[in-house]
């Protein structure tokens, strides 16, 4: 419960880390737009309404997620919070002429876990079109394995003890706007031109820092 001593910070939405034509054409302004500055803000203020009387008030954001996440009382509160992070973290893995080749830590994951950076990216598109619904598609960190892995709705894999590293939106949110029902289009697209690996590299680099993925808060408070 907050009390005057520890007055109610709300969490605030955090600027996208580019302008919001940066994506084109792979992402036009007017899906960013809807998406930060709607559907994404919409997460954050419901969320704020939901926690300002509660236990959770002051916790991170990623705490409030994993500390929700089995809670059948905490429902509304677990998804608003998910989806606050997922987004947060999902602009850092978009970047302009983004795509192209791994940074060389990332890279030599993904030959030892997938056999090239060709069959993991292959891999995270494939997860990323069977979705089944809305959901989002993750590269993770699971010990020290690569894996990828997909969650539907607001679930992200921090409650399992995973470390993102990288993720793709396929909320119809997303890309309906710009490719109507041609998710694969989207994703593909997104994969080859926009993927943002030196964020993913710098998650993997910290996690194998600390040495224990299910520790590591990749980067983001909102
Ligand atoms: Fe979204």
């Amino acid at each position: 419960m907050a009390t005057a001593a520890t007055a109610f910070v709300p969490l605030t939405l955090a600027p996208l880390p580019y302008v919001i034509d940066a994506l084109e054409p792979v992402i036009s302004a007017r899906t960013l737009g809807f998406h930060h500055d709607k559907h994404h803000r919409a997460y954050v203020e419901t969320l704020n309404k939901l926690i300002v009387s509660t236990e959770l008030a002051n916790l991170r954001l990623d705490q409030i997620v994993r500390e929700t996440a089995a809670r059948p009382d905490r429902v509304s509160i677990f998804n608003n919070a998910a989806q606050a992070w997922n987004h947060s973290f999902y602009w850092n893995c978009l970047k302009p002429q983004g795509g192209g080749e791994p940074p060389l830590s990332l890279k030599q994951k993904m030959e030892a876990a997938f056999g090239g950076v060709d069959a993991c990216k292959k891999a995270l598109a494939d997860g990323a079109v069977t979705q089944f619904g809305s959901g989002w598609a993750w590269l993770v960190l699971d010990g020290h394995e690569l894996k990828v892995t997909k969650t539907g709705n607001a679930n992200d894999p921090l409650p399992q003890g995973l470390t993102p590293l990288l993720t793709i939106d396929v909320w119809e949110h997303a890309y309906y706007l710009d490719y109507q029902n041609s998710r694969a289009d989207h994703v593909n697209a997104v994969i080859d031109k926009l993927v943002n690996w030196e964020f993913a590299a710098e998650n993997l680099e910290k996690a194998m820092d600390i040495g224990d993925s299910a520790h590591v808060a990749p980067l983001l408070r909102t």
